[in-house]
């Protein structure tokens, strides 16, 4: 792999506060991105940078992933998010992303071996979902069960237990999800079946029962497949941002891993996919009035947004979005599934591009627009859609944990802040407290 983690010091940024002028290095990346330097601005001049949601600050150099947002471009380790999405499997993509490099057909195959045997949970991580209520949502469950994982393996942390671990959990993951939505329905765990390859074996331990057997659909197990590719990785998300930070504490993979979900749960990112197709019932039940919707979407006071619309970062396409929305289209087709939810979709989605809101703040379908359909066309509930995503997010999340733990320049994260409250005042006793 050839090595391009090496960021230099290209050149030189000026800045000047009170009359005082002090020099700070610009860093470029191996795709010419730039940004200041400004561990030493503090040191030298008593001023912090203030950038509430991270904007316009690079927390880390990483060589996983590359976005042009302006461009549509995504590329994990180099390689464009189309051909992935077209050649590879989520196996392989897993594997490219941890290690830097496609695996060999040699180390597809131990890799896939690998986590096909360590696909089971162990007995009393089963009996832990027993004491969930049954109608919790299986986002929290899940990350409650990925952080009881953490009491299950507890082995001193070496290279070669990280490497366990990352096998564990990828191996695990969907058999913590089919259980989460087992949970919920009230039947019986299914074990995971070791001939079943990644998504069939997932498709089975979601739809099968103790009754009857389940043929997984093999339109079915590709489009899964090709959901976790999309959403493998997307550099410093909130989530990934989130297993970073609490990973730079020290704390173990599990742990890290765990907080990487509950952020993941929320309906500005993860949480979106559920939220669409809520949004697409809603219209549909209202008669199918997107005009009405879009509008309401574009006023302010009305506190609503047009869900898997608008990125941090993609500021013409998202080209997952693009591929998925094809993709929606041809696995409705090939299963002979009509859906009016992907035609009032396409109508939002027209309607919202010729807007002059919508243009003008570079809002754009983002990954979350059209894979709900795609989800509930191939019958996964809806509250189980963020789990989805987060099946897919796994390598992505583990990559940087390592990445971030291997980084000689990471710190624990502790940002600054600009404090806005009470000066010094003075104590007031109890008995002379009044509240006017
Ligand atoms: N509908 C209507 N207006 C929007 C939307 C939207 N979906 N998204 C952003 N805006 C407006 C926002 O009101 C603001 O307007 P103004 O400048 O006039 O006050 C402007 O666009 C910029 O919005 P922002 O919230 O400052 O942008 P951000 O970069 O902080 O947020 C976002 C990005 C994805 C959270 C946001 O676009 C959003 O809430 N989208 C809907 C939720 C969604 O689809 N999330 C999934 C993101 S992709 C997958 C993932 O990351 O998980």
């Amino acid at each position: 792999m050839a090595d391009h983690s090496t960021v230099v010091a290209a050149s030189a940024a000026r800045l000047e506060d009170g009359g005082k002028t002090v020099t700070l290095p610009v860093v470029e990346g191996s795709e010419r991105e730039r940004g200041i330097d400004i561990t030493q601005l503090r040191n030298q001049t008593g001023l912090i940078t203030f950038d509430p949601g991270f904007g316009n600050t690079g927390a880390c150099k990483s060589a996983i992933t590359f976005i042009d947002g302006e461009r549509g471009i995504l590329r994990y380790r180099g390689y464009p998010i189309e051909t992935l999405a077209e050649q590879s499997t989520f196996l392989e993509v897993a594997w490219l992303l941890i290690n830097g490099e496609l695996p060999t057909p040699v180390e597809a195959g131990s890799f896939s071996d690998s986590v096909t045997h360590h696909t089971m949970l162990h007995e009393d991580v089963g009996r832990f979902f027993d004491s969930l209520p049954k109608d919790a949502h299986p986002m929290p469950v899940c990350a409650a069960a990925v952080g009881a994982l953490a009491t299950f393996y507890q082995q001193p942390e070496t290279d070669q237990s990280i490497q366990e671990a990352v096998t564990r959990l990828l191996a695990k993951m969907p058999t913590i999800a089919a259980y989460s939505y087992k949970h919920s329905r009230g039947q019986p765990f299914m074990y995971p079946r070791n001939d079943l390859e990644y998504c069939s074996n997932f498709l089975h331990m979601m739809f099968a029962t103790p009754c009857e057997e389940y043929v997984v659909h093999p339109v079915l197990a590709k489009a899964v497949d090709l959901l976790l590719i999309l959403h493998a990785d997307h550099e410093q998300n909130c989530s990934t941002t989130t297993v970073r930070v609490v990973g730079s504490s020290r704390a173990n993979l599990f742990a890290s891993i765990a907080a990487g979900i509950s952020a993941l749960w929320g309906r500005l990112h993860g949480g979106a996919n559920q939220d669409v197709i809520e949004m697409l019932e809603r219209i549909e039940a209202d008669g199918g009035d997107v005009q009405t919707f879009v509008d309401r979407a574009k006023d302010k006071k009305s506190n609503i947004r047009l869900s898997g619309f608008g990125h941090r970062v993609y500021k013409n396409f998202d080209p997952r979005a693009t591929i998925l929305k094809k993709a929606s289209a041809d696995v409705l087709n090939t299963l002979g599934v009509s859906s009016r939810q992907l035609e009032i979709a396409m109508t939002l989605e027209e309607t919202a591009l010729r807007d002059d809101y919508f243009i003008s703040h570079k809002l754009y379908p983002n990954v979350d627009f059209y894979s709900g359909i795609i989800y509930k066309a191939l019958g996964i509930p809806v509250n189980m859609f963020t789990v989805m995503f987060t099946i897919g997010r796994l390598p992505g999340w583990m990559a940087h944990w390592i990445e971030m733990r291997n980084d000689p320049d990471t710190r624990i994260a502790r940002p600054r802040q600009i404090y806005t409250g009470e000066t010094e005042r003075a104590y007031t006793p109890m008995a002379r407290r009044v509240r006017t």
